[in-house]
Formats: structure tokens, C-alpha cells, sequence
């Protein structure tokens, strides 16, 4: 492969949107960021300059990282965060990723502005799986606040309540048009009847899944998390944070205007195509219609999990010559994870979460409090008291996590900084399972590190007797973030190769600050190839 040297600065910079300027996080001045670009087996190294007044990491959301742990920019994961004025310079040796993924700071809320694609073409010498589109554009679903984000989990914090959500979703940086001052600058594409496009959709939300869809035409997605899919023909996707999906679009439609729109799912916001949707412009060559309203696509109702399902159960990988799966089909290691938000009493004063309690979330009960070193340099230095090592491999308590008698009492989690211990190789099944031990909700949860086969899903409780029978050890597909459906749980496997510290987490970012998150520890293979390698020269002090 090629190396690819890029130079990242992050810095602040003033941008007017919703009729009003606000300076906000970027890199090189951009929001979204800089797009990268490599072919698979490329490497890319990357100088992140700090000029900024806050901390900041950068993650590679969808590269492996194989054995470098190092440069997976996960505050007090992996490195201690690189601080104003400090340069960190970070490599991605890509393997076998292809697809869209992206890229995102991994501190505190500040990805809700530091992000970017990262678009990662064949390997040289070999092709698309599906016809060459004509042309590709990369559709990144964000936000905007009015407020500063960066100050936002502090203030929910000191309240224990919620934190608040966006003024806006944005596509490419814009809000458009159903939002104020926004019609001018909202994004448009431009296409040529008959031609196809590869869309590279990435949401880059903090809090919310979103629909989304085209007026009239028909999506065809043929990959997702830097993995390839079966093609799947929809009227809309349902995309969570932290996910990314090929999509290809066919320019078939009678020439004119339509919208594209994004618009939340599962959240506190009302139904229907209404002023919190997100949209851009689809325009097809040479028509004229300014005078016509563009065309709009069916959103499904904000609360339609079954809309949400319908579209995600659809994932099939490839299983191909050219792309082959490598699915475990024997466990040695089984994994069952509740992932819970929780309520906590307020010792000193009334918080403003719900009963006057605070919010928490938790992965078997516990919730995650990052160390002060990071976990990778205290394993790595072998640094006493940074972290325990037992982290449970199940829940220690059983209930029906997803029934109607919430056990909230008698259920709050701990605080603890703990790992959970992999051997090299190890054969892993993870269960995700929701529960509704405070209120039900969807959790993108998505392993640095790794990409895992989801070779099982339902509502409910997972039942170990039924389940596993239904299992899809044929195409499952290769994701790195899936989508935990509200009151349900998802079956993941995964060969654990790759050493080093991953956290694995709930990608809606409210959840992760409360705690929805934890860490796997897998060790050092015998030969020195399955090994970590050595830390980079710069990494950050702490
Ligand atoms: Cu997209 Cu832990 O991150
Ligand atoms: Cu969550």
C-alpha cells in the first residue's frame, strides 16, 4: 500500500448558522472535517496540532488498528488526551476496511463538531462489488447548538439531568431549508438523469438515530461500517450514530427537484416531516423548478421501531469468493452484557433528573470511570492501581430485563475502573441485551479494535435455550457499531486477534457520559507478530 501524510489542526473557528455566529471546535477550519481518502492496505499518518483551548483525541471510527493500539485516539483509553499547544502524531495501517468510515474526537462531547470521512476505496488492482458508480459524494448527518457543546456534559452533570439537545441536524454542515436563515447554504447535489452515485452516508449525531430517505427514488445500500452487504433496495435508511453506509442512487426520476431529509428516531421530538427534519437538495441536471417545492420522501413516525428493524434486519454480508466471512462458528468465550441507564439519589442537594434523582448508564452494572493514566500505558508500564481486571463476564444479578417491574431500586450501578480479560484468539459471543431498568431505549454500541459478525437479534430477553438456534452463521454481517434495538438484544462474535485495549460503548453520547461504556483487555500473543508494537515517541503525557 501507499502512505498518506496529512496534517490536522485543530483550532476554533467562527461559522453563522441559525441565523446567528458562534465559534466552534474544528480541524484545518472546516466543519464537517477534512475528508481522508486511502486505498485498502494503505497507511496514512496523521500530525494532529492542538491549537485549540480544550484537550483533544482523534479516533479512527472503522480501522482496526491492528496491534496499535496506540494511535485509536481514546481519551484515557488508549492515550491521555493531547493537551493545548502538543502536536501527537498518529498511524493507520489499514487491512482489510473498505467502505466509509470516519473519523471523530474522542473526548469529552467534542466530535460533535471534530469529525470528518474517511473513505476507504478498494485495494489497488481490485474493484467495487457492484457496478462503478459515476460518481461518489459523501453525505455526513450532523448538528448544530446554539449553546457551547463543549461545556454541555458538565452542566448536565452539576444538574444530574439531561443533557440538552441540538438546535438543529445539519447534512454536510447544513441545517436547510424547514430551519431559519437556512435555505440559501443548504447542501445540494447535483445529478445527471441516468447516472448512479455512491452515497457515503455517515451520522455523526451525538443522541439521536435518524431516518433518512430521498424524494422518490429507491436506496440500494451495499455496505455499512466499512464492510460490504448484500444489496439492500429501501425507500429510507435508519442509520444510528456512530454508523456509516454505501449507498447507491440511481438518477431515475423525472428531472426536477427533490429533498433528501434526515429526521430523528426514538426521540423526544414530534412525528412526521416537520421543522427539526434536516434536508438538501437532490437536483437533477438542467431542470429548472424553482418555483415547484421540491419533492419530499417519505419519513417513517419518529416512534416506529418496527420501521427501524424492518430496514436493519436486512443486513447480509457478501459471503462471497472475493469476500469471504470468518464468522466463529465455535465459542470458547461467552459474554453477556445488560446495558442500562440508571437513576441514582442525589446525596447533597435535589438533582433534576427524574424523582429528583441523576441519570447514570452502566455495561453489567457497572459504569466506567476513566482512570487518570490511560488504561493502555498502565498496562503496557505495567503501572499498579490504575485498573482491576474483573470485570464480570454476566450480569451478577438476573431479572427480566426487558418486563414491566423495574428493579430500579434495587438496581444501581457500580463505579468501578475494570477490564474485562480476553486471551489472544479467544472465540467470542457477546450478548448485547437492553433493558428497561430505568426506560427502554435504542444503544448503538459500537468495539474500537474490532469488527464482529451480528449473527443474532430479537426483542425481549435473550433466551440462551431458543435463541442461538436461530443464529445466521451463513452471511452475517461485519459491522463495528450495531444497533441494540430498545427492549431487545443482538448476538456478536469476533476472533479476539487483535491485542491491546478497546473500549467498547453505547455510541449515543448521553448514554457514554453516564457511563455506558467498558473495556477489553486482550492480551499479547505468544509470537512476537500478535504482540502490541511500541508506543509512538510523542504520545501525549499525562
Ligand atoms: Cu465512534 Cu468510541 O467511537
Ligand atoms: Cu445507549
Amino acid at each position: 500500500g501507499e502512505v498518506h501524510h496529512h496534517k490536522f489542526v485543530i483550532k476554533s473557528k467562527s461559522f453563522i448558522r441559525l441565523c446567528s455566529t458562534k465559534n466552534i471546535l474544528t480541524v484545518n477550519g472546516k466543519f464537517p472535517g477534512p475528508t481522508l481518502t486511502a486505498h485498502g492496505g494503505d497507511k496514512l499518518v496523521v500530525k494532529v496540532y492542538n491549537k485549540a483551548k480544550y484537550n483533544i483525541t482523534i479516533h479512527w471510527h472503522g480501522a482496526r488498528q491492528v496491534r496499535n493500539p496506540w494511535s485509536d485516539g481514546t481519551s484515557y483509553v488508549t492515550q491521555c488526551p493531547s493537551q493545548p499547544g502538543h502536536k501527537f502524531t498518529q498511524i493507520i495501517q489499514l487491512t482489510t476496511e473498505e467502505g466509509t468510515v470516519w473519523w471523530h474526537a474522542h473526548d469529552g462531547w467534542a466530535r460533535a463538531t471534530v469529525h470528518g470521512a474517511f473513505i476507504i476505496y478498494p485495494k489497488r488492482g481490485y474493484h467495487y462489488p457492484f457496478p462503478k458508480p459515476h460518481d461518489e459524494v459523501t453525505i455526513i448527518l450532523g448538528e448544530w447548538w446554539k449553546k457551547e457543546v463543549m461545556s454541555i456534559p458538565e452542566n448536565a452533570n452539576k444538574t444530574g439531568g439531561e443533557p440538552i439537545l441540538s438546535d438543529a441536524y445539519t447534512i454536510n454542515g447544513q441545517p436547510g431549508g424547514l430551519y431559519p436563515c437556512s435555505t440559501k447554504e443548504s447542501f445540494k447535489m447535483i445529478v445527471h438523469y441516468g447516472q448512479t452515485y455512491l452515497l457515503r452516508v455517515i451520522n455523526a449525531v451525538l443522541d439521536e438515530e435518524l431516518f433518512f430517505a430521498i424524494g422518490k427514488h429507491k436506496l440500494t445500500v451495499v455496505g455499512k461500517d466499512g464492510c460490504y452487504l448484500k444489496p439492500i433496495k429501501t425507500d429510507y435508511i435508519m442509520i444510528t450514530p456512530g454508523q456509516s453506509m454505501d449507498i447507491l442512487l440511481e438518477a431515475n426520476q423525472p428531472p426536477g427537484h427533490y429533498f433528501m431529509a434526515g429526521k430523528a428516531y426514538s426521540s423526544a421530538f414530534g412525528s412526521g416531516f416537520d421543522n427539526t427534519t434536516t434536508t438538501g437538495l437532490l437536483i437533477y441536471h438542467g431542470s429548472n423548478h424553482h418555483s415547484k417545492m421540491p419533492i419530499r420522501p417519505y419519513l417513517p413516525p419518529y416512534n416506529k421501531t418496527e420501521a427501524a428493524t424492518d430496514f436493519t434486519k436486512q443486513f447480509r454480508s457478501l459471503a462471497s469468493n472475493t469476500h469471504p466471512i470468518d464468522v466463529p462458528t465455535e465459542v470458547d468465550t461467552n459474554l453477556f452484557f445488560t446495558l442500562s441507564v440508571n437513576l441514582l439519589n442525589c446525596t447533597d442537594k435535589p438533582c433534576t433528573g427524574p424523582f429528583g434523582k441523576r441519570f447514570a448508564a452502566s455495561v453489567n452494572n457497572i459504569s466506567l470511570v476513566y482512570p487518570d493514566v490511560d488504561f493502555l500505558r498502565a498496562y503496557y508500564y505495567k503501572i499498579p492501581g490504575v485498573f482491576e481486571m474483573d470485570f464480570p463476564r454476566k450480569p451478577g444479578m438476573e431479572f427480566n430485563y426487558t418486563g414491566d417491574k423495574l428493579p430500579a431500586n434495587l438496581y444501581t450501578p457500580a463505579f468501578d475502573t475494570k477490564v474485562l480479560v480476553l486471551d489472544y484468539n479467544a472465540s467470542v459471543e457477546l450478548i448485547l441485551q437492553g433493558t428497561n431498568v430505568l426506560a427502554s431505549d435504542n444503544h448503538p454500541v459500537h468495539l474500537h479494535g474490532y469488527s464482529f459478525y451480528v449473527v443474532g437479534w430479537g426483542f425481549g430477553n435473550f433466551d440462551p435455550k431458543k435463541d442461538p438456534k436461530n443464529y445466521n452463521l451463513i452471511d452475517p454481517p461485519e459491522e463495528t457499531t450495531v444497533g441494540v434495538p430498545s427492549n431487545g438484544w443482538v448476538a456478536i462474535r469476533f476472533r479476539a486477534d487483535n491485542p491491546g485495549l478497546w473500549l467498547l460503548h453505547c455510541h449515543i453520547e448521553r448514554h457514554a457520559t453516564w457511563g455506558m461504556d467498558m473495556v477489553l483487555l486482550v492480551k499479547d500473543g505468544h509470537y512476537p507478530q500478535t504482540q502490541i508494537l511500541p508506543p509512538p515517541p510523542d504520545l501525549p503525557k499525562c
